[in-house]
C-alpha cells in the first residue's frame, strides 16, 4: 500500500476538485473499485486513478466495461464535489459534458451526449461514464470512472458492440492516453468550480442543447417494465422529464432508455 502512495504525483496543484494528483497503473481489477476500497485513496480529493489495462473494468448497469485496445483511456477521478447532495448526480452529466468538450476541442465533428453517461461521435459511443459514490464521514464522494475509446478501430470489440461502438483514431483524431486524460481534468475542473458556485442550472442547460434530447420519444427501464414517452426537460438533479401519451409526467432518474420508440 505505502508503495501505492508513493507513486502518486502532482498533476493540477491549482484544480480544487478534478486531476490535483495522477496515480498511473500497469494493471487493476477496475480503477472505480480499487478507489472504493481504498480508503486512503477516497479521501484524497481531486486524485485521478488510471491503469494501462483493467482485469474486470465495470460498465453501468452491473454490464463489462470492455477496455479493447492498449492504447484505450480508462481512469477514475476522486471527487469531493462542493454541491448539495441532491444534484451529486448531476455529476455524470457534467463528465459526460466534459468530455464532449475535450474530444470537440481535439477536432471530433458530429459529437453528441446519449443521457446519462455515452458520448458519441458520428452517433457510435466513444465513451462511457460510471459515477459511483461512497459516504465516508461527513462527506459525499464521489468516483466518476470515464473509458474513452481512443485507439485502434471498433474490430477490437466484441461483435455485439461492433455498429455501437467508435474510437477517436477511426474519426482521425491522435492523443495519447495522458493528453487526452489532462485535458478532460480541465474541462472537469472547470464544470464543477463553477457547479460549486451555483451554476448547475447553466451547466446542465448546455448539456441538454449538446444532447438534443427535448422532444423526442422515448421508451425507459420502469421497474421491470418499460413506459414510454416524450422528454420534456433534465432537471437540476440531472433526471429526464419524461411526459407519457396519458399526461403522466415521470423523473427518470437511471436505467436503460432508447430513443425514437412510438
Ligand atoms: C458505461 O458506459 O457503462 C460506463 C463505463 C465506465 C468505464 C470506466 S473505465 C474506468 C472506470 N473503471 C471501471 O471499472 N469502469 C470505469
Amino acid at each position: 500500500m505505502t508503495d501505492l502512495f508513493n507513486r502518486i504525483k502532482p498533476l493540477f496543484r491549482d484544480h480544487a476538485y478534478a486531476g490535483r494528483s495522477l496515480l498511473f497503473l500497469e494493471e487493476t481489477d477496475s480503477t472505480n473499485l480499487l478507489c472504493l476500497r481504498t480508503p486512503e485513496i477516497i479521501e484524497r480529493n481531486g486524485l485521478v486513478v488510471t491503469a494501462a489495462r483493467q482485469t474486470s473494468g465495470i460498465g453501468r448497469l452491473g454490464r463489462r466495461w470492455e477496455q479493447g485496445s492498449s492504447g484505450n483511456l480508462c481512469c477514475s477521478f476522486v471527487i469531493h464535489p462542493e454541491i448539495k447532495m441532491a444534484y451529486v448526480p448531476a455529476i455524470t452529466l457534467f463528465a459526460g459534458l466534459s468530455i464532449l468538450k475535450t474530444i470537440r476541442a481535439l477536432g471530433a465533428v458530429d459529437t453528441s451526449i446519449k443521457w446519462p453517461n455515452d458520448v458519441l461521435v458520428g452517433g457510435r459511443k466513444v465513451s462511457g461514464i460510471l459515477c459511483q459514490s461512497r459516504y465516508t464521514g461527513e462527506k459525499m464522494v464521489v468516483v466518476a470512472g470515464i473509458g474513452v475509446n481512443v485507439a485502434g478501430d471498433c474490430g477490437q470489440f466484441h461483435s455485439s458492440l461492433r455498429n455501437k461502438a467508435t474510437t477517436l483514431a477511426e474519426h482521425g483524431i491522435e492523443v495519447d492516453r495522458q493528453g487526452l486524460l489532462e485535458e478532460i481534468a480541465r474541462q472537469l475542473e472547470d464544470i464543477l468550480v463553477r457547479a460549486s458556485k451555483g451554476e448547475i442550472r447553466a451547466i446542465l442547460g448546455e448539456w441538454t442543447r449538446e444532447a438534443k434530447c427535448i422532444g423526442r420519444a422515448i421508451r425507459f427501464a420502469n421497474g421491470k417494465s418499460f413506459s414510454a414517452g416524450v422528454i420534456e426537460a433534465v432537471d437540476d438533479k440531472g433526471r429526464l422529464v419524461v411526459k407519457a401519451p396519458s399526461g403522466r409526467i415521470y423523473k427518470v432518474q437511471s436505467g436503460h432508455m432508447d430513443f425514437d420508440y412510438t
